[in-house]
């Protein structure tokens, strides 16, 4: 091969890997399914869609698209777990594509690290390879609050909510404050729950599963990880991920089921993927 062909060959390979991972699979969205049994009698199994990490910046078309998909479902839950948003005009279209959804319980969220804290784009590497911390408190963290609760949002800060499941039996949710940057309050948060067939956990970060072990739930669900965003079949996400959670995927490890979304978006600078397209969950959640 002489030099002219290697170069056009290794110009085409990195320019396909580039439009891929930046634009092609970070707009390939998929429905995931899932389905877990708790250790509990119910008397009808539930479907929970789980939708994570949107770090919406602005409308989306092809999200927009994939959320009229998910407008169709009809499930008991939307859980959102955290990084909704990633400026002030990622507000608008965030809360209006959630207000789309269709579910006879409601939608239940939690916030995470984005949704209060600024992470400039140029710093996110230095965070990557480092774990320094480059962040500034998010301005308009109240506005998205307000934006959420009046359009039906109910979002939990550490505190939990019980909801009926059906004639005789309830669900309590209890939402966890974000734990990246140091809101989570686990006794606040699970204070005052007497009874309830299931109970349930929304938490942005995986990484605090260990910690709900001791608050006997029977299951949990997170984002924050986008899944590693490179992976490679067989092998799975890359060491780099693992140097930022050591939990990035779903895992029955700690005594519940918990279920970790790779999520539908990703900071703009940072958003490319390999083997992990964005996703939502349909979980369906089965008695004994
Ligand atoms: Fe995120």
């Amino acid at each position: 091969m002489d030099l002219h062909n290697f170069l056009f060959i290794l110009v085409s390979l990195i320019t396909t890997v580039y439009l891929w991972t930046q634009w092609i699979e970070p707009n390939w969205f998929r429905l995931h399914r899932e389905t877990i049994r708790v250790n509990k009698s119910i008397k009808k199994p539930l479907t929970i869609l789980h939708i994570s990490d949107l770090h919406f910046t602005k409308e989306r078309p092809l999200l927009r698209r994939f959320f009229d998909r998910l407008a169709k479902i009809d499930s008991d839950f939307v859980f959102v777990t955290g990084d909704l948003i990633d400026s002030r005009e990622g507000i608008g279209p965030c809360v209006e594509h959630l207000k789309k959804l269709k579910s006879r319980r409601g939608i239940y969220a939690v916030l995470g690290n984005h949704d209060y804290r600024i992470y400039p784009a140029h710093k996110q590497w230095i965070r990557m390879l480092t774990g320094k911390d480059c962040s500034m408190e998010r301005p308009e963290t109240n506005e998205l609050k307000k934006a959420l609760q009046e359009a039906g949002v109910k979002l939990l800060v550490n505190q939990n909510m019980p909801v009926p499941i059906n004639e005789s039996q309830e669900a309590v949710i209890i939402g966890i404050d974000d734990p990246v940057t140091g809101r989570a309050d686990f006794s606040q948060a699970f204070r005052g729950i007497e009874n309830g067939t299931l109970h349930i956990a929304l938490v942005h970060a995986p990484a605090s599963f260990p910690s709900l072990r001791r608050f006997g739930i029977d299951a949990a669900f997170a984002g924050h990880t986008h899944g590693g965003q490179i992976r490679f079949p067989g092998i799975g996400p890359i060491p780099l991920a693992r140097r930022l959670s050591a939990i990035i995927d779903s895992t029955d490890c700690y005594g519940f089921a918990g279920i970790v979304s790779r999520g539908l978006g990703a900071q703009d600078l940072t958003r490319l993927r390999l083997f992990c397209r964005p996703e939502a969950i349909l979980v369906r959640i089965e008695g004994m």
